[in-house]
């Protein structure tokens, strides 16, 4: 057994001190239940920042990697590989028809970074659309598109041509969507931004506005994708108005844990992409695309999705109980509930009684990421926690 202190301290002494971490060794995953190095076990309802979809360790996705491993790690696009056929074909296959093809790469801001330069490709213009309060990654384009607290600044010199239109008032995009704009830019449920949604005739009323202007919509689905909203995507459910825009990006809980992003295109996109124009060592490698077709099944497998639609419905009703509850934000496993006070307190009392949750920039509201596979058990265990009054 090794305790956290050791662990810590040597991890301090030589990782580079980006993140304020929870004072806790993570050794061995199950399901919704993380045990540390020194024989505790905590309830995950953070996914580990909404990666862990399936839940920690899946056996079915840990059987398949355990097999690719065996036969072969990597080798590049200049290789056709079965691995990469399936993940392609299963991942098409379950989002909505009009999104035809798969780009893979590594990560989420890869894929936003990816599907920024497919609009550009596509329109011949320069200008991104995106949203205050919006998240897209770190990497240049994508932390310039990036329109929440310190995270553009931290990104200096920023990508010209990014355009910062208000969550949910489509006055704001139109004042904006002029000659010169590739695409807008989106998560549909903003989530580090303190969980917010906007009514389905936002999402129509962007769908109608590129189609006038011959603009790409972007639908950052790195949280919202593979099944955290108890749908496949948020494009084309029936909360975003049944919209389906021109790209998705994903990436989080697509591999289960093993790093991989995805960019998801129609075919008038994918008309206007050729030999070489994007390109990833890494992104379709083997052991990755295992993963992605592993994870898709199981959730398939487990009926994950019906799961969500359930265990949401019965937490939202269990948290009407809590008086410090004043609303909860969201959608299936992807949920921001606000307090009446600051969330961060709630926070720290949840993680002393062994339950991980979120934060996010809007300091009432805690957020709520769990595996797929969360149960009503589970929830009353976290709503008995929560509840001091209770
Ligand atoms: C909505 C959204 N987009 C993009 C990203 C960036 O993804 P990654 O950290 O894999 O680059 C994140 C990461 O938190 C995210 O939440």
């Amino acid at each position: 057994m090794e305790s956290v202190l050791s662990v810590a301290n040597t991890e301090d002494q030589f990782q580079l001190a980006t993140y304020k971490k929870m004072p806790i060794a993570a050794e061995r995953g199950e399901g919704v239940w993380i045990y540390t190095s020194d024989g505790d076990k905590y309830l995950d309802l953070y996914g580990g920042h909404a990666v862990a979809g399936t839940g920690h360790c899946h056996p079915h996705v840990v059987n398949a990697l355990r097999q690719q491993a065996g036969e072969l790690l990597f080798y590049s696009n200049l290789v056709y590989s079965g691995a990469r056929a399936r993940a392609a074909e299963k991942l098409v296959s379950i989002a909505p028809p009009a999104l035809t093809k798969a780009f893979f790469c590594n990560s989420g801001t890869e894929a936003n970074e990816n599907a920024m330069r497919m609009a550009r490709m596509a329109t011949g213009r320069e200008q991104i659309i995106t949203f205050s309060g919006g998240f897209h990654g770190r990497t240049a384009d994508s932390i310039s598109a990036t329109f929440l607290g310190k995270y553009r600044a931290l990104g200096k010199p920023n990508v010209p041509g990014h355009l910062e239109a208000d969550f949910g008032n489509i006055d704001s995009v139109r004042e904006l969507a002029g000659e010169n704009v590739a695409a807008i830019m989106l998560e549909p449920i903003q989530s580090m931004g303190g969980v917010r949604m906007a009514q389905p005739d936002f999402y129509r009323s962007l769908r109608a506005l590129c189609d006038e202007r011959g603009i790409v919509l972007i639908y950052d689905e790195v949280q919202t994708g593979v099944g955290r909203t108890g749908e496949w995507f948020f494009a084309g459910s029936a909360a975003g108005g049944g919209v389906v825009p021109d790209i998705v990006t994903l990436a989080k809980a697509l591999g289960s844990g093993v790093p991989v992003g995805a960019c998801l295109v129609n075919e008038a996109i994918a008309s206007h992409i050729k030999e070489n124009d994007l390109g990833t060592t890494f992104g379709g490698g083997m052991l990755a695309m295992a993963a992605v077709t592993a994870t898709l099944e199981a959730i398939e497998m487990d009926g994950m999705l019906e799961n969500v639609r359930r265990v949401e419905a019965y937490l939202r009703s269990r948290l009407r109980e809590v008086k410090q509850v004043v609303a909860v934000h969201g959608l299936g496993f992807l949920l921001g509930i606000e307090f009446s006070d600051n969330a961060a307190a709630v926070h720290k009392r949840l993680l002393e009684r062994k339950i991980i949750t979120g934060t996010s920039s809007n300091p009432k509201v805690l957020r709520l990421l769990p595996p797929l596979c969360l149960t009503e058990e589970h929830v009353d265990q976290f709503v008995l926690a929560t509840d001091v009054h209770g």
